[in-house]
């Protein structure tokens, strides 16, 4: 696997992957990889002739008060592992190539970024838009995937591409991928490392009481009166701070009073000891 840093070095790498006319799948990440990531990687092998994976920790998507530097780096090991799953090319720009000076655009998405995280991270989604504009113009990929875990922000990208008419790749090749979760429920995320022992344990609570919320609402209950059981649950549980527990339409993600027939996902964030954790499941399938 090739490491590239510039965008001189990453068209010439992209130009001698394609060949002729392979498919380049693109796994867009932020690095501190997890086994959440090497399945968009093997899926990305699955449908595509070789995996472009790209490393960026975009501080366009970091509020003032968030964890930016916080953030864990450690690209030597994710590139290992990205080799290790057979990754063809590893794209890690720096912030400079990224943004260089007098760099002035954003790509705002109104609608779907509007609530939820958007609410609760003012800009957050700008940034993810841009950037992945940004990936998607730099890599050109027949298809990019992304995880499921973060559902709000794969539907901006996917109204973004839509909205720009995209080609490369095509709004209906950018694939979602389920979550993939803990032995005991709990949603892979690079930020799970920021939980001390005690609280990783605590953690587990928010799916099991997702889980518990969903039959509630399936059974007939109240969504209001589940969704209030839910924050009830993880607060006894140590998560000292819930931004949001939302019963939303799968599609627009505007907020579900009650359930209809239609596709219905359960979406929570959530903070435990200052570390803010989302997840979702669906209520009633796509
Ligand atoms: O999900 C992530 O890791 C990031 O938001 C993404 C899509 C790589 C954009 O920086």
């Amino acid at each position: 696997m090739q490491t590239v840093k510039t965008l001189d070095m990453l068209r010439t790498a992209l130009g001698q992957l394609r060949g002729d006319g392979k498919r380049i799948a693109l796994v867009p990440t932020m690095g501190a990889l997890h086994e959440g990531h090497l399945t968009l990687v093997r899926r990305a092998q699955a449908v595509a002739d070789h995996v472009v994976a790209s490393i960026f920790v975009n501080p366009k998507q970091f509020g003032p008060n968030e964890d930016l530097d916080a953030y864990p780096r450690q690209l030597a090991a994710d590139a290992a592992m990205l080799e290790g799953e057979g990754c063809a090319l590893l794209w890690a720009p720096s912030a400079e190539a990224m943004y260089p000076a007098g760099f002035a655009t954003n790509i705002s998405v109104t609608g779907v970024s509007d609530g939820l995280c958007g609410a609760a991270r003012p800009g957050h989604f700008d940034g993810v838009a841009t950037v992945v504009c940004k990936l998607f113009n730099q890599v050109q990929p027949d298809v990019a995937l992304f995880g499921e875990k973060d559902f709000q922000q794969l539907a901006v990208i996917r109204a973004m591409a839509r909205d720009l008419d995209l080609c490369r790749p095509h709004v209906d090749a950018i694939i979602g991928v389920p979550t993939v979760r803990e032995a005991d429920g709990l949603a892979m995320s690079s930020r799970n490392r920021y939980l001390a022992p005690e609280q990783r344990a605590a953690a587990a609570a928010l799916p099991r009481a997702m889980r518990a919320a969903i039959a509630a609402i399936k059974g007939g209950a109240d969504v209001a009166g589940a969704l209030a059981g839910l924050e009830a649950e993880i607060v006894a549980a140590g998560f000292d701070r819930i931004d949001y527990a939302v019963l939303a339409d799968s599609t627009s993600l505007t907020p579900l009073p009650a359930l209809t027939t239609g596709p219905a996902r359960l979406l929570v964030a959530a903070r435990i000891a200052g570390t803010r954790l989302i997840d979702n499941m669906a209520v009633n399938p796509q």
